[in-house]
């Protein structure tokens, strides 16, 4: 059983994938946790993965805003949520990871032990990069570019990484390292590039910083930028 948000989903598709394809007699249910539709990165990709992998993987997204008329569970993934997402045949489930922000994850797993599951079954990956505290980081704004041309803001909260940022704002972007080496999240920089920061250089190519070719995930902003993303 995977259960994820925000950022951790990414993590949590990656895993998804690979485990049908590598065990094909395992079955897996993925509960995913968004604040909203929008904002549910990945979903069509794992529904799509959903009905290749049918009925291997069983997929619920849990919103917590909603503005649909339905019956079906949304707010924070709280005990009393996952009581009414998770499998009924709990007790057979031999593992979980769990991937998102650190209260989901305290939240998830609280539950999970109060419904009698082992600890030593549960597992889980904090997905965040740390925010800078310094006093002098403000809010900024980025703004993605699409292959159309058309221009989408999003917030960047002081000291906020360019790729959680990204993943808050709903953008789908890849990642894996986390520390600006596999140049995953790579994104272009097409305006702006002054006001772009790396925490340290990390094997970033001084021709790729000095061209705007930045891994988001160790970007930082000092001033408004304008990206597009996918420049790995
Ligand atoms: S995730 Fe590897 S460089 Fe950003």
């Amino acid at each position: 059983m995977l259960i994820g948000g925000g950022a951790g989903i990414v993590r949590l598709a990656a895993i998804a994938h690979e485990v049908l394809i590598d065990k094909p007699q395992a079955r897996i249910t993925l509960i995913h946790g968004a604040r909203n539709r929008a904002r549910a990165i990945f979903a069509n990709r794992l529904a799509d993965l959903a009905r290749a992998f049918a009925p291997r993987l069983t997929l619920a997204l849990v919103l917590e805003e909603t503005e649909e008329a339905t019956t079906a569970p949304h707010g924070l993934l709280s005990a009393d949520v996952l009581d009414r997402v998770l499998p009924a045949d709990l007790p057979a489930v031999d593992r979980v990871l769990i991937c998102g922000p650190a209260a989901m994850e305290d939240a998830v797993r609280a539950a999970l032990t109060a419904r009698g599951m082992d600890a030593a079954r549960i597992r889980s990956e904090a997905f965040t990069s740390p925010r800078q505290t310094d006093a002098t980081w403000q809010d900024e704004e980025a703004t993605f570019v699409a292959a159309d041309g058309t221009r989408r803001g999003i917030p960047v909260r002081a000291g906020q990484t360019l790729l959680d940022a990204t993943l808050d704002g709903g953008e789908a972007i890849a990642f894996s390292c986390l520390s600006g080496g596999c140049g995953a999240c790579r994104v272009q920089i097409l305006e702006g590039l002054g006001n772009a920061v790396l925490d340290a250089r990390n094997g970033v190519p001084a021709t790729d910083a000095a061209a705007g070719r930045l891994p988001a995930c160790i970007t930082r902003l000092t001033g408004p930028v304008t990206v597009r993303a996918g420049a790995g």
